[in-house]
């Protein structure tokens, strides 16, 4: 008996077809009322008691092959029929969905492109960073709350994620001398609460310049032109007084966009304005860090936040949105380049 199943096993493994009528045959000839297996399990009636559970086993796995195996054969010579099908070419054609850009993308892209017109390269530099570059370099004292384990993601040491991408400007200043004209668009992260306004991980623009004889009217200029570009002829911002460690004076800019709609409410708090970045003149101790001579040298920076920003273009009433990938949301912006 057991000698008649290897028989059969090897005979089966050994098959091959490629059109259904030979599969068909093959699969009567095996499992068909009058087939060998079938004939298999008739024997395996008058097997002896202490032998039946062995070779019943070694029947269902036989059986199980069998199936499986004339499945897969009908399964290729359908896809290869399909195959040839392809290759007609009066066939209408497939349907290709285009994807869109993410609304994060377009922001960055309008942003970076307004920038450009008056003169910003853009710079690009590492996600993971060293102390020196993301706090040191830029003036936080070492006890600074955001070297607090709660802003900040540690990886080891003093080596970190960026928490914004100030870091990649004090990589400018030190390769390069001024004139500097810089933005720095990227991914930056904070160990901060997710809610409707705020994520752990979002995204920045931050820009530098800096030459001889800037002043915060030059900062005040570039930023009310941005707005204006950005947001419409019409936009008004107002300057906030504010502190950073590596601005000095440094402040906070506010767009007016109203409250026409309830996403307008939400996100501005009722006030209609929406703090959009943060600015000042570049701190004399971070130059002097980059072995740019502050008594020569002055200059102005500024970081803003892109998930706000689409927020505000798009009415996005809740920054999550932006995160999760849900295709019915991202179809809305292919409109955008
Ligand atoms: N780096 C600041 C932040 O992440 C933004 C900023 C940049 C403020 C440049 C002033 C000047 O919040």
């Amino acid at each position: 008996m057991k000698e008649k199943i290897k028989e059969l096993r090897e005979k089966i493994n050994a098959f091959s077809a490629s059109n259904e009528e030979a599969i068909e045959s093959f699969r009567i000839k095996i499992l068909g009322r009058k087939g060998e297996l079938k004939a298999l399990y008739e024997e395996f009636k008058s097997v002896p008691k202490e032998l039946k559970r062995e070779i019943g086993q070694e029947l269902n796995v036989l059986n199980k092959s069998v199936v499986e195996k004339i499945q897969r054969l009908k399964t290729n010579v359908e896809s290869s029929n399909q195959g040839d099908a392809k290759t007609d070419k009066t066939r209408p054609g497939g349907i290709h969905t285009i994807g869109s850009r993410h609304p994060i993308s377009l922001v960055r892209n309008e942003i970076v492109d307004i920038f450009r017109r008056i003169g910003f390269a853009v710079s690009e530099g590492p996600e993971v960073e060293d102390d020196w570059h993301n706090f040191s370099a830029l003036n936080f004292p070492p006890e600074h709350p955001a070297r607090d384990m709660q802003d900040t993601f540690f990886i080891e040491g003093d080596v970190s994620l960026r928490t914004h991408t100030s870091s990649v400007q004090v990589r400018v200043m030190e390769s390069s001398t001024p004139p500097i004209r810089t933005i720095s668009p990227g991914r930056v992260f904070r160990n901060e609460a997710i809610s409707a306004r705020s994520h752990c991980i979002f995204h920045q623009i931050e820009g530098l310049y800096i030459d001889k004889d800037v002043s915060f009217a030059d900062l005040k200029q570039t930023l009310l032109y941005f707005a204006k570009e950005f947001f419409g002829d019409e936009t008004k911002i107002r300057l906030r007084p504010s502190y950073f460690p590596f601005t000095e004076p440094s402040a906070e800019m506010d767009v007016y966009w109203g409250l026409k709609t309830e996403t307008d409410y939400k996100i501005t708090k009722g006030t209609g304005w929406l703090e959009i970045l943060g600015c000042g003149m570049v701190d004399p101790n971070v130059l002097k860090n980059n072995n740019i001579d502050p008594d020569v040298y002055s200059g102005f920076a500024f970081g803003m936040g892109i998930e706000r920003i689409a927020m505000l273009k798009y009415q996005i009433g809740d920054i999550r949105r932006l995160f999760e990938n849900d295709i019915e949301f991202l179809k809305q912006f292919k409109s955008g380049i």
